[in-house]
């Protein structure tokens, strides 16, 4: 029996990239699945396509709408009799001047990218706690270690739900659930294409950083070792994670290096 087989492992923002090749790697070894997104014919159409779809089964949300978290949570672990694990992936991007973002864009970025996050984990929690097991893992960014010009509003939310996990993971420390962060770096997805531009329409274009990026496929066997390992927090990608030590190290060269590129 391999770690993820039969356990339950919802998974947000799973109708495409990094979630959908979470799901498919999660499937082939013996996991129940939930799927979670706003848009159910794709969450259908990556159910199909997982090893067992007779052991996932989907539950459309809009993380936006996240006074409803409570009913969520309950369908949720309705559905195969109790959650083992939630990957907390759903998220969009974010691409524009602060100066010309409509306040509305900002706190879209935040309704989605943490408060729906967070309220998730926060309605979870104490079922996990009750059931002395469970791990939560929340997707965040290399985007959220440091600024960067045009993603302020992105950076924020994805640096916040750092922020957040770590003080959980303390709170947490003498419970036997686990509480992790990966912060990708360049994976091969559409989160350019659906980020949005300083007005809330999509951006339709994505960007040479993502297609020439991790393949998602790869990211994913990556994530499904760091679930299962104890570690807190992951960077993964590739040469994009060079930024994060020489940010720490040395910021002014940082900059200059990214101004340039
Ligand atoms: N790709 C990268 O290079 C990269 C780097 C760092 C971090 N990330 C993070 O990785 C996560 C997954 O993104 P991705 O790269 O796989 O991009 P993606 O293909 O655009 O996936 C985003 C997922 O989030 C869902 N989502 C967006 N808004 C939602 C909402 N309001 N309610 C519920 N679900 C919502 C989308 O589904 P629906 O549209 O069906 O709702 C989709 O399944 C995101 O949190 C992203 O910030 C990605």
């Amino acid at each position: 029996m391999g770690y993820f087989s039969e356990k339950t492992i919802w998974i947000t923002g799973a109708s495409s990239g990094i979630g959908e090749a979470l799901a498919k790697e999660l499937s082939k070894d013996g996991a129940k699945l939930i799927l979670s997104a706003r848009r159910e014919n794709e969450l259908v159409r990556v159910q199909q396509a997982c090893a067992h779809p007779e052991k996932v089964k989907i539950l459309p949300l809009d993380l936006e709408q996240h006074e409803q978290a409570d009913d969520w949570v309950k369908k949720a672990w309705g559905l195969f009799g109790g959650i083992d694990g939630l990957v907390n992936n759903g998220g969009v991007g974010q691409f524009g001047d602060s100066l010309e973002t409509d306040d509305h864009v900002e706190r879209k970025l935040f309704e989605v990218n943490y408060f729906g996050n967070v309220a998730l984990t926060k309605r979870l929690l104490p079922k996990m706690l009750e059931a002395q097991k469970g791990q939560i893992m929340a997707i965040s960014s290399i985007a959220g270690k440091f600024g960067q010009a045009k993603l302020a509003a992105y950076s924020a939310s994805k640096g916040a739900l750092t922020l957040y996990y770590e003080s959980l993971k303390e709170e947490l420390y003498h419970t036997p659930v686990k509480i992790q962060v990966v912060s990708p770096g360049f994976i091969q997805t559409s989160v350019t294409l659906n980020s949005l531009k300083p007005d809330g329409s999509k951006m339709n274009k994505n960007s040479p950083a993502q297609e020439n990026g991790m393949p998602a496929r790869v990211f994913a066997k990556k994530l499904k070792k760091v679930m299962q390992g104890s570690k807190f927090h992951r960077y993964i990608g590739r040469k994009e994670l060079l930024a994060v030590p020489i940010h720490t190290v040395w910021p002014s060269a940082f900059y200059k290096l990214i101004r340039k590129n």
